[in-house]
């Protein structure tokens, strides 16, 4: 390796588990992992928003470092918005991490480069951390113009971030045909275009923080590929969906030096 990036590994519960599930999905996961694994990688759990607080009073009453994630954010502190969950209500719940512009959430409720933007600026504003997804569809890919697309959202999801902002965010790149499908990129495709995401950086930002910034692979990530994506000199770790809702799974794929 010539970097010295940290592996991160979280996992995307969606719509699934509910607090009491939650509670001890956490719990059991907890008892899998030890300072060895906390030590060399950091560990996020992103519930539903209705199991945040059970999560949180979990992992503070046993001093378990596990992370705390959330799945999405509002922009604005606090107003007429019905439905919405504030940055600042996150950030007093200790959320760490926020997954941002997940393809789910462009797709299914209408995201956009300019809302992921207004979304990353506000969590960082509450001192927490996005998690900005990108990635393209199979018609992207099939037509070649996978770099154009994953170029573009990166731009657009970090416009105005500051070098220093930049250098602390986690990107996670999620082919959308790889989602949930069982189909994931090869090591090797998911590889190239985690470079091309570093290069897009760099080009912004210089190479500082290009080498600072960890970039995740996500998309039907199982115990069975992870330690071969993450043996990729540019992947740094992995947003998981389905295997991530089983602690044993969830695990295996945590402790893939194992
Ligand atoms: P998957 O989901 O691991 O179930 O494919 C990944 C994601 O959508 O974050």
């Amino acid at each position: 390796m010539t970097h010295d990036r940290r592996p991160i590994m979280a996992g995307n519960w969606k719509m699934h588990h509910t607090h009491l599930d939650a509670i001890q999905v956490v719990q059991k996961l907890s008892y899998q992992l030890d300072e060895k694994t906390y030590g060399a990688v950091d560990v996020v759990v992103c519930p539903t928003f209705t199991a945040l607080r059970s999560v949180q009073t979990t992992l503070d009453a046993d001093r378990i470092p596990i992370r705390l994630g959330a799945q999405n954010v509002h922009w604005e502190e606090t107003g007429a918005f019905t439905g919405e969950i504030s940055p600042l209500m996150l950030q007093k719940l200790n959320v760490s991490y926020v997954i941002v512009g997940h393809s789910e959430r462009r797709e299914l409720f209408g995201e956009t480069d300019e809302t992921v933007n207004k979304k990353v600026h506000a969590v960082f504003a509450h001192g927490m951390t996005p998690i900005m997804c990108v990635g393209e569809t199979l018609e992207e890919r099939e037509a070649g113009e996978t770099e154009s697309k994953v170029s573009g959202q990166v731009r657009g999801g970090l416009a105005k971030v500051k070098a220093e902002q930049a250098a602390e965010l986690v990107i996670a790149y999620e082919p959308i045909w790889a989602i949930g499908t069982g189909k994931t990129a090869t090591s090797a495709d998911a590889n190239e275009t985690i470079g091309q995401i570093r290069a897009v950086v760099r080009d912004l930002y210089g190479a500082p923080t290009a080498n600072a910034v960890r970039i995740q692979y996500g998309g039907s990530v199982k115990p069975g590929n992870i330690a071969e994506l993450m043996a990729q000199e540019e992947i740094d770790g992995a947003l998981v969906g389905g295997a991530s809702l089983d602690p044993d799974d969830f695990t295996r794929i945590i402790r893939y030096r194992d």
